[in-house]
């Protein structure tokens, strides 16, 4: 955008004119700051909540030496304002468009802000460049700062908003901020209910077990013991290898390649990716890694190379205690299992005496169209792990159901301070009784899974050289790129374009789909529309015209942003 465009813009926005010793400043409705921006010659006005988006513009869009100037905003009087209502409001939403784009430019991105606005002002990134360790990995790929969210959509501090296809990487299956869990969890505090307890019995865990066995392991007649491990994921998986290896007396767990289960040591060591395994700082033991279901090609049986291995004696193979595998793998790229290739897992596992571990932490909670991932296949694990959205609500929970014989425990031999956290037990229970009780939250997951697929299908179509094959299942699905680079870009692209997704596999070549089950079909669209579009701007190495973006902005700013995500606290339901 030029100044003189800038310009233009102003003046048709603008729906009152106050005239300064500066020059003239264009205001576009009583917000509470409007800045004036000034420069050897003219003095512009702009729509900026704060006054960092002033100078962000001006440093991106006006030469150095130009100065922000301060002008308070006057209200509109009333009758000016009740006779320019509905041009006011259009011109208003031009504005906004506009200064949604202009918030988006490149230049503003962490790194260029810093260079440019070190001297001026303290922009929020510096704070975590400073003093947040290095480790931090999504705010690297996704710089905002973060600060309200409904549904499947995020906000950052300035108000822009992101469609969230990442969705607290699967945490959030029921979206962001979702009505029905909040009510209750603000009802559960506000009457002072307990929030830490140890392990100690409360109403809230009573409430979460009785919802837990009514909606899902009864109608499912899978019987379970529920132990409530540390709070996340990796937690899990560490108490299911230590159980699965106390009642065997082996130490040997199976893994597959690709998988993720977690980073500390125990999980790590059955975690394929070697970014994680990397920095463990010691020899990681007590596993050993198989091929996944078509890991080898279409043609190679990866089953009947681990029997061969087990049944085998002089094959180096230790016979294991237990094998762990995700149904789809999340972080590995999106490879899901065929139903056959489970079946004959456990039917190798039950020959073998050993016990199946299925890690639904990431595909679980009707990710995949039912609440668990493998009942569509037919199987009954020994063991599953969740965590992720067990919650619903974003909070810290994990739990390990495992057939009530493996339950071998003697009391507090795994232990801990965070065993149950009560307000997760609250929003989790609000989630199976809201969504769990009748079958509708599962339909409409397979009806948005076939939507996603059809759309993603689309894809491919239009780009058979950037796209190699789509994956997954029901809601969790991924677009393998050829290309890891061209797939970064194209993310990054449709970051700019106000969506976020992430990316996975094993060199990070895979676009992942994660969005809150939740999301409204108007919204996965918008979404996917974005990505199209960004996929169209990297491989034709053009930036986005005027028209696409403009057409991008008014999908997500106007129809999703302004329209909906915070105007209506229950718009996220679908259901
Ligand atoms: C399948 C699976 N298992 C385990 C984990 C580890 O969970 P957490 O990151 O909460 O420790 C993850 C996390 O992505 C996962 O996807």
């Amino acid at each position: 955008m030029t100044v003189a465009k800038a310009k233009g813009k102003s003046a048709q926005a603008a729906i009152h004119k106050k005239t300064t010793k500066a020059g003239t400043v264009y205001l576009y409705e009583p917000k509470p700051f409007v800045w004036a921006i000034r420069d050897d010659s003219n003095t512009h006005g702009g729509l900026f909540q704060t006054k960092l988006d002033a100078y962000r513009f001006v440093r991106s869009e006006f030469p150095a030496r130009t100065k922000v100037i301060h002008i308070p905003s006057t209200p509109i009087s009333r009758e000016a304002s009740s006779t320019q209502t509905r041009s006011a409001q259009s011109r208003t939403a031009i504005a906004k468009r506009q200064c949604h784009r202009i918030q988006r430019d490149p230049t503003m991105r962490r790194s260029a802000m810093k260079k440019d606005l070190k001297t001026t002002c303290q922009p929020h990134a510096d704070i975590f460049e400073q003093k947040e360790s290095s480790v931090q990995s999504y705010a690297r790929s996704f710089p905002l700062l973060c600060n309200q969210a409904r549904g499947a959509v995020i906000c950052d501090k300035d108000g822009r908003k992101y469609l969230d296809f990442l969705a607290g990487a699967g945490s959030l299956n029921y979206g962001h901020n979702n009505p029905v869990l909040k009510e209750a969890l603000v009802e559960y505090i506000s009457s002072d209910g307990i929030t830490h307890s140890l392990d100690l019995h409360t109403c809230a865990k009573e409430k979460f077990l009785h919802s837990f066995n009514d909606a899902i392991l009864g109608p499912l007649q899978l019987d379970y013991k529920i132990q409530f491990t540390g709070p996340t994921g990796t937690n899990a998986v560490e108490a299911a290898i230590k159980i699965a290896r106390k009642v065997t007396g082996r130490s040997t767990v199976i893994s597959f390649t690709n998988g993720f289960h977690g980073v500390s040591l125990g999980s790590l060591a059955l975690t394929g990716n070697s970014h994680f395994r990397g920095a463990a700082g010691l020899p990681l033991q007590g596993a050993v890694a198989m091929p996944y279901d078509k890991y080898l090609g279409p043609e190679t049986d990866t089953l009947d190379y681990m029997e061969t291995m087990l049944n085998d004696p002089a094959s180096g193979l230790d016979h294991p205690a237990a094998v762990i595998v995700e149904t789809v793998q999340g972080e590995g790229g999106l490879n899901a299992a065929s139903f056959d290739w489970l079946r004959r897992l456990q039917a190798i596992c039950n020959r073998q005496e050993i016990l199946l571990i299925v890690d639904d932490i990431q595909a679980g909670c009707g990710r995949t169209g039912e609440f668990f991932s493998f009942t569509a296949a037919g199987i009954t694990p020994d063991m599953v792990t969740m965590s992720k959205s067990i919650s619903g609500f974003g909070l810290p929970m994990a739990v390990l159901l495992m057939k009530p014989e493996h339950d071998q425990w003697k009391p507090g031999e795994h232990n801990g301070t965070f065993r149950g956290n009560n307000h997760a037990f609250v929003t989790a229970a609000a989630a199976l009784d809201h969504y769990w009780r009748t079958e509708d939250f599962a339909k409409a997951i397979v009806k948005k899974g076939e939507l996603l697929e059809s759309r993603l299908q689309e894809i491919f179509k239009l780009y058979p050289d950037e796209v190699v094959e789509i994956r997954g299942r029901g809601m969790m699905r991924g677009l393998r790129c050829k290309n890891p680079e061209r797939a970064a870009a194209i993310t990054a692209q449709a970051f700019k374009d106000g969506a976020i997704f992430e990316r996975s596999g094993s060199h990070d070549e895979v676009i992942k789909f994660l969005m809150p089950l939740t999301i409204e079909t108007a919204q996965l669209n918008q979404g996917l529309d974005i990505l199209q579009q960004a996929f169209d701007t990297v491989i034709n190495d053009k930036p986005c015209s005027r028209d696409a973006r403009r057409s991008a902005s008014r999908r997500t700013t106007g129809a999703v942003a302004e329209s909906k995500v915070f105007a209506h606290p229950g718009q996220a339901e679908v259901i």
